[in-house]
């Protein structure tokens, strides 16, 4: 048999799929792979319904119908506070996913530098790598997540093409301050570095923190390639519909390399989609309710438990401290706490580029019943 690529031999099963098996197996609670449990607005599946009873089963333009190209600019002009042109500013994606590939393909060649803070989300990396990038890290020093100055300022004196910034944060819950997103800015610009943002989770804020859209930031709309997508934002995370947003002359690379990989998403929930993009404003304000009322659910329970964690700012995450367990290995822990407790986590280390083994990763996109419920038996951790 001819040798698989050499560029794909370092890649290793996700360990947040591998505890969902675990989980499935122990009849665990499964709050280590973050997706929600309930249904999408009403409106929104009646929309998809109906999108299979018109035509549009065929392709749709490849860089995202006219329609929803339309209402997403209308969207991010009303939530950014900025114009965004729907001819030549995006690129309608399979889900963020491929929006961060297509990003990182568009600016980047075989041998440069890509940073990336750690903890990070995985894919990162292995966009990187596909790309023929290297990965750099910068440490986002736990328990606050916050990162050193100086500690960045080498990194992107290294040689960086690009910087990716996750924001708000997965897996730390982060939601980065504007002063500490001028920072970035600030030595993006000094050393002419491309910033990469993932923001699939801009509307998962609870206060007293605030989104900023990192493109907003004076100067920061030429070198910035924003990537969202609905999946969070709708809860339809299955229908695989993103984008990335960026300047016109960047756009026009994106397209070709999106062209490329996938051709376009699925066409009938590109016109779904549309519906939601004319929700009203109290939409998202009562997502960050439902959230911060689920953090919160959580976070009571992990109170009693007395163990340490790190209180979310944005997206649905927490990192928890398990140093009181005395484990030399976090996959261990995770496997014994999903057997023994019935919660199932994802191990931290798969986010840390240094081999950091001191916390486990939950999510809280759950109904009220399942985290009580998860809650209970993390009682059973109490130290
Ligand atoms: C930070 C982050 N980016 C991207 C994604 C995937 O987004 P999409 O479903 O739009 O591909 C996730 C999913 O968990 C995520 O946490």
């Amino acid at each position: 048999m001819p040798r698989p690529s050499l560029r794909t031999a370092g890649f290793t099963e996700s360990l947040i799929r591998e505890m969902s098996r675990v989980a499935a197996r122990h009849g665990a609670i499964n709050l280590a792979q973050g997706f929600p449990d309930w249904d999408p607005p009403a409106a929104l599946v009646q929309a998809a319904k109906e999108a299979l009873d018109t035509p549009r089963h065929q392709y749709a333009t490849t860089w995202g119908s006219a329609e929803l190209r339309t209402a997403l600019s209308a969207k991010l002009t009303r939530f950014m506070g900025v114009t965004v042109d729907p001819e030549r500013e995006l690129v309608v994606t399979c889900g963020a996913t491929e929006a961060m590939m297509v990003a990182m393909m568009s600016v980047c060649d075989p041998g440069d530098k890509v940073g990336l803070f750690s903890p990070f989300y995985e894919n990162y990396s292995a966009d990187a790598i596909l790309s023929g990038a290297q990965p750099v890290y910068v440490p986002l020093h736990p328990p606050h997540y916050r990162f050193d100055p100086g500690e960045l300022r080498r990194t992107f004196a290294s040689g960086l093409k690009a910087f990716v910034l996750c924001n708000p944060s997965n897996p730390c819950g982060r939601v980065f301050t504007r002063e500490e997103l001028q920072q970035i800015a600030a030595l993006a610009e000094e050393f002419d570095v491309w910033v990469i943002t993932d923001e699939v989770y801009e509307h998962i804020v609870y206060a007293p923190h605030r989104h900023t859209y990192f493109a907003t930031l004076p100067g920061m709309a030429q070198r910035t390639l924003m990537c969202s997508s609905f999946s969070k934002t709708y809860s339809i995370t299955g229908w695989r519909i993103g984008y990335v947003h960026a300047a016109p002359e960047v756009i026009a690379r994106a397209r070709k390399v999106h062209d490329f990989l996938t051709i376009g998403a699925a066409a009938p929930l590109q016109h779904a989609v549309v519906t939601a993009l004319n929700f009203p404003a109290s939409y998202y304000d009562q997502l960050a309710a439902e959230y911060a009322a689920s953090r919160d659910v959580l976070l009571g329970y992990l109170d009693q438990t007395g163990l340490a964690y790190t209180r979310p700012e944005g997206a649905y995450f927490v990192m928890i401290d398990i140093s009181p367990f005395g484990y030399t290995s976090d996959v261990e822990f995770a496997h014994w706490m999903t057997r023994e407790i019935g919660v199932a986590p994802v191990p931290g280390s798969s986010f840390f580029a240094d081999g950091e083994n001191r916390y486990v990763r939950l999510h809280f996109a759950k109904r009220p019943a399942t985290l009580h419920a998860a809650g209970e038996r993390l009682l059973k951790l109490k130290r």
